[in-house]
């Protein structure tokens, strides 16, 4: 039975413990793991642009001894020319996995059902869950731990916040987050991140309020536009910029580090001093994407 990764709301703890365990050996022990997709191909479809997540899949692979070829979307949306279960069905026929960046999440459920390979998730609308895991590795590997610490998301309640809230849930991490009005994460997914949270002893905060950051180990955003939204920067711009991550914020919280996905934009949802500085953990995070995707297919080739 094949297994996917898309959103990791239905792991166990136990399980997203397990997976950043590996994650931490794989990037300890590299040379153990240069055979882990020998003889394995994997197709990486995108449509949408991407720096971190199509490099870092491509050069990941090839450390674990497999092979990846990279699909853009060629004219537009992945399923232009074909249904996209016809795309999964045909990729399935040559490659061992298919990782997606999509516009909807419901075209990956498509391809999950069509494909007879797993099929990882690079980004959705809803979620980003290989981000995640490299956010919580760079936070093991700061404060050798997770459970316990508390990470402040502040901005536009997004992909990566869902992400953040389920597999911080997983891991035992209290969040707070901090989103203007309008512009809060999604209702069903804080509920699911809270059911976990339940079981694992974390807390989760949301809030309109910056005040409620104050505390936090890691203050951590990310851009106020995602990709795919065609809101003009001038429309929201005021209503964001009291939700700027900059110095103010971290001095007033007293967190240790600032964390953001990236593409960052500078002097917009957080300085670009503060990107440079020794709080920053943006480059330990984009390091990270790499031994966290390879732990993910090495679990879901293996298994
Ligand atoms: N953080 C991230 O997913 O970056 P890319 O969009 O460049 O892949
Ligand atoms: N929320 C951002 C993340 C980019 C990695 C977006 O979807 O554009």
């Amino acid at each position: 039975m094949k297994q996917d990764l898309l959103t990791f709301a239905d792991w166990s703890p136990e399980d997203m413990k397990a997976l950043l365990s590996l994650a931490v050996t794989i990037k300890n022990s590299p040379a153990e793991y240069a055979s882990a997709l020998a003889g394995k191909s994997v197709v990486a479809l995108f449509e949408k642009p991407s720096l971190r997540t199509r490099v870092s899949f491509d050069i990941g692979i090839n450390k674990l001894g497999g092979h990846m070829v990279y699909l853009d979307s060629q004219a537009g949306k992945l399923a232009g020319r074909e249904d996209a279960v016809d795309v999964a069905a045909n990729l399935a026929c040559w490659a061992d996995a298919i990782v997606a960046r999509v516009f909807s999440h419901e075209t990956l459920v498509q391809f999950s059902q069509a494909a007879s390979v797993p099929v990882i998730n690079a980004l959705c609308d809803k979620y980003h869950p290989c981000q995640a895991l490299a956010d919580y590795l760079t936070l093991y590997e700061r404060f050798g731990k997770v459970e316990g610490l508390t990470l402040a998301y502040v901005g536009d309640g997004n992909n990566v916040t869902h992400s953040l809230l389920i597999v911080g849930a997983l891991l035992g991490c209290n969040q707070v987050v901090v989103t203007p009005a309008g512009h809060e994460a999604d209702g069903d997914i804080i509920a699911k991140a809270q059911s976990i949270a339940a079981q694992t002893g974390a807390t989760i905060v949301v809030s309109q309020s910056m005040k409620d950051a104050k505390g936090a180990d890691v203050i951590y955003t990310d851009t106020w536009l995602s990709m795919g939204d065609d809101t003009p920067l001038a429309a929201i711009k005021d209503t964001f910029a009291p939700y700027q991550v900059n110095e103010s914020l971290m001095a007033e919280t007293g967190a240790s580090y600032v964390m953001h996905c990236q593409p960052a934009h500078r002097d917009l949802e957080i300085t670009g001093s503060l990107i440079d500085s020794d709080a920053s953990l943006l480059m330990q995070q984009a390091e990270n994407r790499m031994h966290g995707q390879n732990a993910i297919l090495t679990h879901l080739l293996s298994s």
